[in-house]
């Protein structure tokens, strides 16, 4: 049976299936990935706010450098390519990896279109804890929004693997959510609906509904101590946060702020040890 917390991605892989093209993606579906929706949105659009987004957290976490043709970088959750498109220009190799086949099968067209197909690997996570990547592969392994949206063991489990997938002396720079005051109302609703996308008949169509997946696709709330004190071989760790967020006290890490962190989120960056 499909785990409730892949129900609302496997339904939102599903629709993009019946569009005729990305650009129809991002006008039917997109929101899942950037929460915008509409008739007048493009891929061109969709693929620039990636390129932002991508470039400034690089920028604020002092990795550019590690972009290069000669390097590698593998992301974790890459959805419809809205990041891969631009990594792929900034990259020489790209394992672009997510838990929908149909998600990847998009990716394939949107970096076609905007970025270096080339330079491409799409990878299947079909267990959604397990990354077909080689060991050590990677100069950085990238992950935005999607941690998130796993059952707390499967983050975990993910953050593993990023690690294994980092050559010694790379980077991780990995995004999670976590608890903000207006959880104690969204954190019940939200398990409610993952509850209800098990129900036969309701659930599909419920998960293609906006609302009710945007209360109900965030599967954890992981601080920096649940996290940093389950895992090893990594080195110079950083947590990043916003700066409207006191800091979390995190155990073995330096702390740092950047205005375009969302409160509910922060970022792990740190080097695999050599
Ligand atoms: C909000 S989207 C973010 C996509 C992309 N990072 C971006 O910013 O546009 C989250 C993505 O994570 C993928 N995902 C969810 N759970 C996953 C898992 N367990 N393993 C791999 N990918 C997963 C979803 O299919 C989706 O494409």
């Amino acid at each position: 049976m499909t785990r409730k917390q892949h129900v609302p991605w496997k339904a939102a892989g599903a629709a993009s299936e019946e569009q005729h093209s990305v650009d129809e993606v991002v006008r039917e579906t997109g929101w899942v990935f950037n929460n915008v929706r509409g008739p007048a949105l493009t891929l061109a659009a969709f693929v620039e706010s990636g390129d932002q987004e991508t470039g400034a957290y690089l920028q604020a976490f002092s990795l550019q450098g590690l972009a290069s043709a000669e390097a590698t970088i593998v992301e974790i959750g890459s959805g419809i390519g809205r990041m891969t498109a631009g990594l792929t220009r900034l990259f020489g190799s790209v394992y672009a990896c997510d838990l929908d086949a149909a998600f990847l099968e998009r990716c394939r067209e949107t970096v076609a279109q905007f970025g270096m197909p080339e330079r491409l690997h799409t990878c299947h996570v079909s267990d959604g804890r397990t990354l077909p990547v080689p060991d050590g592969v990677a100069d950085l392994t990238f992950s935005y929004i999607t941690l998130q949206h796993c059952q707390p063991d499967d983050a975990l489990a993910l953050v593993r693997e990023a690690v294994r997938v980092t050559r010694p002396g790379g980077a991780v720079a990995l995004n999670f959510r976590t608890w903000v005051g207006r959880d104690a109302v969204l954190w019940p609703l939200g398990s409610t609906i993952r509850g209800l996308w098990r129900v036969p008949g309701l659930g599909p169509r419920l998960a293609r509904r906006r609302f009710a997946t945007r209360l109900g696709w965030q599967a954890n709330r992981l601080a920096p101590s649940e996290v940093l004190p389950r895992l090893a071989g990594l080195v110079d760790v950083q947590v990043h946060r916003s700066h409207l967020r006191r800091p979390f006290g995190a155990p073995g890490a330096t702390e740092a702020t950047f205005d375009g962190i969302n409160p509910s989120h922060w970022w792990l960056v740190a080097r695999r040890a050599t």
